[in-house]
């Protein structure tokens, strides 16, 4: 039996392999805008652990499984017994036996690889402290649709060192494109450490120079919120203004992955502006992550 593949962070599929999620994320957002049935998951069942807050991963895993013919259990730690101490492995075991696929939503990154170990079917991260794949996923097809191919690209993250940003990192190197990082100092020591197709720069004007893509996240992550109130201060020459946005391309396109807070992290100029995708980007996870899901199950489907 061939081993199972997971999805646990970026680089877990190469620069080929997304190139075919990409086409097969066109196609099923295709089928999807003409009202095509596209069943190919028909009795298969996706469970969706959740070990923190979510609307759009719920959403779009939930409704995305709905439209490819299976169907979506949610299960959270304060009413399973994964929150009342059950161990990650035996929880695997049981889950894994039951469903054909498992998305999980954690806090350490450690606890999605121990349960991908003791998993009979493939795991996706749903979102880690370390990492957010499913949402870069997104976010390159979305940068695709607007301006085609990714690769000798410039993203220039401004913020947190935190999941979403890493994520970027490890794609860059994937996929061949550069990252520009902005963080406050300090926070510098949160980027992932072996990755190589990124530049830092102190000054976030300086890193959107030349950018094609401008984005940040929120400055206090979930499962930091003891921080907030110290964050606000050293991240406060951290947003994204219209000011930065004119030092990017003139054709920039600002992405975020949202829930945002408009004055903190980004100016409501910014995000309600012209050169916003968020909501484009929102969307795309749904078709994304049914070519990933489809992956994952099937392997490459053919056109
Ligand atoms: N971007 C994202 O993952 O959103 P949710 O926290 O709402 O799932
Ligand atoms: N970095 C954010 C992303 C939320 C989708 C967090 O981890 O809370």
């Amino acid at each position: 039996m061939a081993a199972v593949r997971h999805y646990l962070q970026f680089r877990d599929f190469s620069r080929r392999e997304y190139a075919h999620l990409f086409a097969r994320t066109r196609w099923i957002k295709d089928q999807f805008k003409r009202y095509r049935r596209y069943w190919p998951l028909e009795d298969r069942t996706l469970a969706m652990i959740f070990e923190k807050q979510s609307t759009r991963t719920r959403l779009s895993f939930e409704a995305g499984m709905h439209q490819l013919g299976g169907a979506a259990i949610f299960l959270s730690t304060r009413d399973s017994q994964l929150g009342r101490g059950e161990p990650v492995e035996d929880s695997a075991q049981v889950i894994s036996r039951m469903c054909d696929l498992v998305m999980i939503r954690t806090f350490e990154q450690d606890v999605i690889e121990r349960f991908a170990r003791h998993s009979r079917v493939p795991v996706i991260n749903g979102l880690t402290n370390a990492y957010h794949p499913c949402q870069v996923l997104a976010d390159l097809y979305t940068f695709i649709e607007h301006r085609g191919p990714i690769r000798g690209r410039t993203v220039a993250w401004i913020g947190d060192s935190n999941n979403v940003c890493n994520t970027w990192l490890q794609a860059a190197e994937v996929l061949g494109f550069k990252v520009n990082v902005s963080t406050p100092p300090g926070y510098e020591d949160g980027l992932e450490k072996d990755v190589r197709n990124y530049e830092f720069f102190a000054d976030p004007k300086r890193a959107v120079k030349g950018a094609h893509v401008v984005t940040t996240d929120v400055w206090t992550s979930m499962g930091f919120e003891a921080e907030n109130q110290k964050r606000k201060k050293h991240f406060a020459g951290w947003q994204v203004d219209a000011k930065m946005m004119r030092a990017a391309r003139k054709d920039a396109l600002f992405m975020h992955c949202l829930p945002a807070h408009r004055g903190e992290e980004v100016s409501a100029a910014v995000i309600d502006g012209k050169q916003s995708v968020v909501w484009d980007e929102a969307e795309n996870r749904l078709h994304a992550q049914k070519a990933l899901m489809e992956f994952l199950l099937l392997g490459k489907v053919k056109p």
